[in-house]
């Protein structure tokens, strides 16, 4: 009897639960998500998949019957986890990839083309700041020094963590022959929205990713003591944060289709009896136009440097990370839903590995319907029936894009 992927999601059901948070804290190269890597490499091997880990730390499970690993389909998500997140947010994607090789197995649609399933590393950067850090390096799109000197809460580095997780961080950094041999990539992911419920639709294929970036605004005040410093007397960077968070909030209202948070408030030292010396606030903005992303983020650094004059304080704001708007290839979106089914085609408002290679890689998403439409969040569902339908969705999409060959490529 062949692997569901509920059966197969509840084999990590247990793995990297947050008692405090609620759901999964599964961050890179905790011993969570190594547990998860350990147990995706041991369900590949079992296929019969060759597994390798390239020089970025992203897992290659290999279908390769001649031994060419060029002109591959290749297929996957993540194993990691924003802190407190859901279980199908990169999971329902790498398992939907398992089951879907089984399914052409049984069709007896495995030929002698390359097929691999991949297990990218940070994609939710809830680690070290930077999302989709593992298809970053591998395209380019960040400098090996940069991702290097990245730091975590416990001011550990990313070169750091991957040589105890068993990588030469001296080796990372693009990799043109890993990108090179990929034919087209597709990802299956549980919707963030309710796009699909709307419909009463299973599953779309995807049309977009909105732009986004992070910001880290930087407010600097004066530590002093919590019972012993007038009120009139004091530089209180976290009041001039809380002030900026309304802020954000009132001026990300004022441009249609915009998305600002603030989910991530550092304050030094951190004590209940201590005004703050200073405070980071991590902001991420979003809006399918870059350029209006760009208004709204000049907008918030003026609006920090004020709030915190106004509050005796001073403030910067810099650039962690940026990913443009995606449009997906639309010729394999369109070849995709019809093969589908004439699947619903949507956009998303959430970042994936998918958005990074599609520059690269002729790429496509497809979205398995969330009938809760909570993200990012112990809520986040699907429904086993639905998670069948995506593994299903997925070998369809693999096998027309198997027979597609070499004209796959764009
Ligand atoms: C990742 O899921 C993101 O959208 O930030
Ligand atoms: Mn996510
Ligand atoms: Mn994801």
């Amino acid at each position: 009897m062949s692997d569901t992927v509920a059966g197969l999601l509840a084999e990590i059901a247990d793995v990297g639960r947050d008692p405090q948070r609620g759901g999964y804290s599964r961050l890179v190269h905790s011993s969570a998500e190594h547990e998860l890597r350990e147990w995706f490499v041991a369900h590949a091997e079992r296929r019969g998949l060759e597994v390798e880990v390239d020089r970025n730390g992203a897992i290659w499970a290999w279908h390769a019957p001649g031994g060419s690993r060029d002109d591959a389909v290749v297929t996957g998500s993540h194993l990691d986890s924003v802190p407190g997140g859901g279980a199908y947010d990169g999971p329902l994607g790498v398992v939907a990839a398992l089951v879907a090789v089984d399914l052409l197995r049984e069709r007896g649609a495995l030929g002698e083309r390359p097929l691999a399933v991949t297990v990218f590393p940070e994609e939710e950067g809830s680690r070290f700041g930077v999302a989709c850090l593992g298809s970053r390096l591998m395209t380019g799109a960040i400098s090996p020094d940069r991702a290097r000197a990245l730091t975590d809460v416990d001011g550990r580095t990313f070169a750091e963590v991957v040589a105890a997780g068993g990588l030469d961080p001296e080796r990372l950094g693009p990799d043109r022959e890993a990108l090179g041999r990929m034919a087209a990539f597709v990802e299956v992911h549980v919707e963030q929205g309710r796009g699909l419920v709307d419909l009463d639709r299973p599953i779309a294929v995807a049309s977009s990713i909105l732009g986004h970036g992070r910001w880290r605004v930087s407010i600097t005040g004066e530590g002093n003591h919590a019972g012993t410093t007038l009120m009139a007397d004091r530089r209180d960077p976290m009041v001039a944060t809380g002030r900026l968070v309304a802020a954000i909030r009132d001026l990300a209202r004022r441009h249609p289709g915009a998305r600002a948070t603030v989910g991530r408030l550092v304050p030094t030292p951190g004590g209940t009896n201590v005004i703050a010396s200073r405070v980071d606030a991590w902001v991420d903005v979003r809006h399918p136009d870059d350029v209006v992303t760009n208004v709204v983020v000049e907008q918030i650094r003026e609006a920090a440097s004020l709030l915190a004059a106004e509050e005796g304080c001073a403030a910067t704001m810099v650039e962690e990370s940026f990913s443009p708007t995606v449009d997906f290839d639309a010729g394999l979106r369109d070849s995709l839903a019809a093969t589908l089914g004439d699947a619903p085609v949507l956009g998303t408002g959430a970042g994936h590995d998918a958005g990074i290679l599609k520059d690269h890689v002729p790429t496509a998403m497809l979205f398995v319907r969330n009938p809760t439409g909570v993200s990012h969040a112990p809520g986040e569902h699907v429904d086993d029936a639905d998670a069948e339908e995506g593994a299903g969705a997925l070998a369809d999409a693999l096998e027309h894009l198997l027979q597609l060959g070499a004209d796959s490529r764009t």
